[in-house]
């Protein structure tokens, strides 16, 4: 795919699938920025992305921080150009019973992963190309499927499915479409190093998966590139499973599989 002279900023794009996306973007051609909390992921990222031989840009900021991430947002759009693909992928998870869960924990990962995705589309606003951006969340199958120790993710990423419909309705208007993807169990990630963290689990989580094994990164990216390319060009307000087929064998599969 071509992604030549466009722009891809990609919020929590420094480790794991957002970068896996921000690298695919960059090796297409685009000209790329990253945002996430750690100087020193941003560094490591901005410096793998920069052998793709395009322009790179890297920002220190929280998407909590809803100015930060204005500033962040602005100043890409300066250097690089109106803003051709964006994605927010940036969220926390871990397992914990609801009933242990504190009040903190709850509100810290729905503040990261929804109002930090309601802060990376509304901030880019101004900066999207008008016709012709396209958005994608990155979201899990636990938007749909309640899954036992992961209410606080479940609740946060039900909601940015509506963020993504929602934006998708009011932007669809002036040219940008607005999509999600749900990855299904990643392999070599944080999230999975952290929900199915020993052999058995990565067993049990493996044979949950219709198709008998986990997703790769590449997976993922290709995806959305393709959301954010023209051959997409009618597709707006979708959550595309890009999971195997996971989120078909449902909430107890995955409960079971994800049971700590
Ligand atoms: N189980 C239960 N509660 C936990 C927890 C866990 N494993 N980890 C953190 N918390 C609680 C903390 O105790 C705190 O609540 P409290 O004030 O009532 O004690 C609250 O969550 C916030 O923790 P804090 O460490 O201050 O948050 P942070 O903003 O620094 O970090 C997290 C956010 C907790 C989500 C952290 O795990 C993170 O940065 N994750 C990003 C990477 C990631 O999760 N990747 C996988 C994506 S699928
Ligand atoms: P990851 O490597 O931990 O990715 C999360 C990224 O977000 C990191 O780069 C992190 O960098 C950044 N981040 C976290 N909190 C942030 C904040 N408050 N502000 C700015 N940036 C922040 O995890 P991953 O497993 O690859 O997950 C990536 C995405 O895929 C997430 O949206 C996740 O929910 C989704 N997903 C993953 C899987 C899976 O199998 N792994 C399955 C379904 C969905 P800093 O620490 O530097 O901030």
């Amino acid at each position: 795919m071509n992604y030549r002279d466009k722009v891809a900023f990609i919020a929590g794009g420094t480790t794991g699938i957002n970068f896996g996306i921000a690298n695919a973007f960059a090796a297409a051609g685009a000209k790329v920025a990253v945002l996430s909390r750690k100087q020193e992921n941003v560094d490591t990222a901005v410096e793998a992305l920069k052998a793709h031989g395009g322009e790179v840009l890297g920002f220190a900021a929280d998407v909590r921080d809803a100015d930060a991430v204005s500033a962040a947002l602005a100043q890409a759009a300066e250097t690089l150009g109106p803003i051709d693909a964006l994605v927010s992928g940036a969220a926390g998870n871990f397992l914990a019973p609801a009933d242990k869960l504190s009040p903190n924990a709850f509100k810290t990962v729905v503040d990261i992963d929804l109002l930090g995705t309601f802060n990376v589309l509304r901030s880019a606003h101004p900066y999207l190309r008008k016709p012709g951006a396209a958005v994608v969340n990155i979201t899990a199958p636990q938007a749909w499927l309640p899954t036992v120790y992961q209410v606080h993710a479940c609740a946060a990423k039900a909601g940015v499915d509506q963020v993504t419909r929602t934006c998708a309705l009011e932007w669809g208007p002036v040219g940008i479409r607005v999509n999600g993807i749900a990855p299904g169990p990643i392999a070599d990630t944080e999230g999975m190093r952290r929900l199915a963290p020993t052999p058995e689990a990565t067993q049990a989580l493996v044979a949950s998966v219709p198709v008998r094994r986990y997703g790769t990164i590449q997976e993922i990216a290709k995806a959305a590139l393709w959301l954010c390319s023209e051959d997409a060009g009618y597709v707006t307000g979708v959550i595309l499973p890009v999971d195997g087929g996971w989120s078909l064998a449902g909430s107890g599969a995955m409960s079971a599989a994800m049971s700590g």
